[in-house]
């Protein structure tokens, strides 16, 4: 952060004496090695002119109402994508297929309100899944079923009134899942065996005003 700060500061007094690779971006975006912070610049479009080898993108902070995947294939090395607080209510399939790199994707604060089956389907190497303050009130069928790596999965202050998150067996590795304020009011044991034999460490449901729980939890795993 201060970090970035300085860089800004710097960009902007013209004070680097590599200057001009803070100048030569149109849209202002700081460069630092192959971090790229364009956070904060009111931003309705993807920069196009980003050093194509970045593998940090923060585009936090700005207008942006879609991520079209055609806008990211310049940036295949991408392993960080960070596009919290903005206003982008749709997730392409084809995001993830442009970046196979990808290991943190973070989405909160944004207005998506529907998952399919296909939308991280090509998410193979997801490791975070950051999804809070959105408007998912529910999920349908297995939209989680191909992160095999997927570690922490943060669904917080949405609208889901379920813990199930699947029909079928899916996040082996799962060992983080958020849930907190949610609306949901009964807990129900079956309504978790999406996760099997997942090495869950955390699951977090404050918030939810649950007024009823169903189905004694096995002794083999604490909640
Ligand atoms: C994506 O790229 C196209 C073509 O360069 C451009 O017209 C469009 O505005 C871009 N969209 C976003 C959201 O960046
Ligand atoms: C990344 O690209 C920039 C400019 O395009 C270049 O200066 C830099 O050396 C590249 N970094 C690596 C690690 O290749
Ligand atoms: C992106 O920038 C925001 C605002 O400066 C910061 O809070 C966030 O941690 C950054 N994200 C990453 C992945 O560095
Ligand atoms: C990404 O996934 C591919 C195929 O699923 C794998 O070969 C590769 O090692 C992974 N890369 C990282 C950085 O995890
Ligand atoms: C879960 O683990 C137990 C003990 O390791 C094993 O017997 C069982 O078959 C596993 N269940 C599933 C659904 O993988």
């Amino acid at each position: 952060m201060s970090r970035s700060l300085l860089w800004h500061i710097s960009c902007f007094l013209g004070l680097l004496p590599f200057w001009i690779q803070c100048t030569s971006s149109a849209n202002s975006c700081a460069v630092w090695h192959e971090v790229a912070d364009c956070s904060h610049l009111k931003l309705t479009q993807i920069p196009d002119d980003l050093p194509a080898n970045i593998t940090v993108l923060n585009l936090t902070h700005n207008q942006l109402r879609k991520l079209p995947p055609a806008n990211f294939t310049r940036y295949s090395q991408l392993t960080i994508l960070d596009a919290g607080f903005n206003s982008i209510s749709k997730l392409e399939p084809e995001l993830c297929q442009k970046l196979p790199l990808l290991g943190i994707l973070n989405f909160q604060h944004n207005e998506l309100y529907q998952l399919s089956d296909k939308t991280f389907i090509f998410c193979r190497n997801l490791t975070e899944l950051h999804l809070r303050y959105n408007l998912i009130h529910k999920i349908q069928n297995n939209p989680f079923k191909g992160l095999k790596n997927l570690i922490k999965l943060d669904l917080s202050h949405n609208g889901l009134s379920s813990t199930k998150l699947g029909t079928q067996l899916q996040l082996e590795n799962l060992q983080e899942l958020l849930l907190s304020n949610n609306k949901i009011h009964v807990l129900k044991r079956e309504e978790l065996d999406f996760l099997g034999n997942s090495s869950l460490k955390k699951l977090e449901l404050s918030s939810n005003q649950i007024k009823e729980i169903q189905g004694a939890p096995s002794s083999s795993k604490s909640y």
